[in-house]
């Protein structure tokens, strides 16, 4: 799966199977998150994984009652160290914060979606419940909880808006002429191309291979 069909493919699901998540596919989630972009490389994270039942459970209450969330196998709380950010860079270090949390989460639900492991990002949460919840001491700030599971329903992708209407060249509201030709038709055009090309080139080399395979096998029939 190349990296835009994983983002194309990845759904917040919120409903899973009651089965785990292995093991070693969460450490490559972990590891997905731990590689991903952070201001001036802080690296100002740290990854709560929760598998216990109960716990969950409370995370869910945390999270302003999602309890659909009780169905995910795996939690992980991302926190996020604010003191280092801000000794480094003030106030924006509040933002660049969040910032980071937000780069570790995307490339640990892409990492799951190679993996064919679900997940939903969940923002909305009683802080000070998550604390309790969890004992987070107040060196760290939950930013946002992730759930992970195998998807126990069907999602259909929800409606994304053109590329024309969130794109301009060069300066806020100019939009680029012809937009639709050069930004997308074309771009389409151009990987059927390669589709087409690839698969004919595999045509090819399977036509000579029998054609060798034939010349061989004459040889030897004398
Ligand atoms: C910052 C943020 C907060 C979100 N918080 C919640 C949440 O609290 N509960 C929830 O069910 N989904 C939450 N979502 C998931 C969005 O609803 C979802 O990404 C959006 O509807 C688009 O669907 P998709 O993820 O399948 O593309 C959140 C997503 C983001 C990025």
């Amino acid at each position: 799966m190349n990296v835009l069909e994983a983002i194309k493919k990845r759904r917040s699901i919120r409903k899973y199977k009651d089965v785990g998540v292995e093991w070693d596919n969460v450490v490559h989630i972990l590891e997905a998150g731990r590689y991903a972009p952070s201001a001036g490389n802080l690296q100002d994270w740290k990854f709560i994984v929760v598998t216990e039942e109960d716990i969950r459970a409370k995370v869910a209450r945390a999270c302003l009652n999602q309890s659909w969330m009780e169905t995910a196998p795996v939690h992980i709380v991302i926190c996020s160290i604010l003191e280092r950010q801000i000794q480094h860079y003030g106030d924006a270090g509040k933002k660049y914060a969040i910032e980071d949390a937000s780069c570790a989460a995307m490339a640990m639900m892409l990492e799951a979606t190679e993996l064919g492991i679900s997940s939903c990002w969940v923002g909305a949460f009683d802080e000070m419940m998550l604390r309790v919840a969890l004992n987070i001491p107040d060196r760290a700030t939950p930013t946002i909880v992730l759930t992970m599971g195998y998807a126990d329903e069907e999602v259909p992708e929800p409606t994304r808006t053109v590329l024309e209407s969130v794109v301009f060249l060069q300066h806020y509201a100019n939009r680029i002429k012809n937009e639709n030709m050069v930004m997308w038709n074309w771009s389409l055009e151009m990987e059927k191309q390669l589709h087409e090309g690839k698969h004919g080139l595999k045509k090819r080399l399977e036509k000579v291979k029998k054609a060798v395979k034939e010349k061989l096998e004459k040889k030897m029939r004398g």
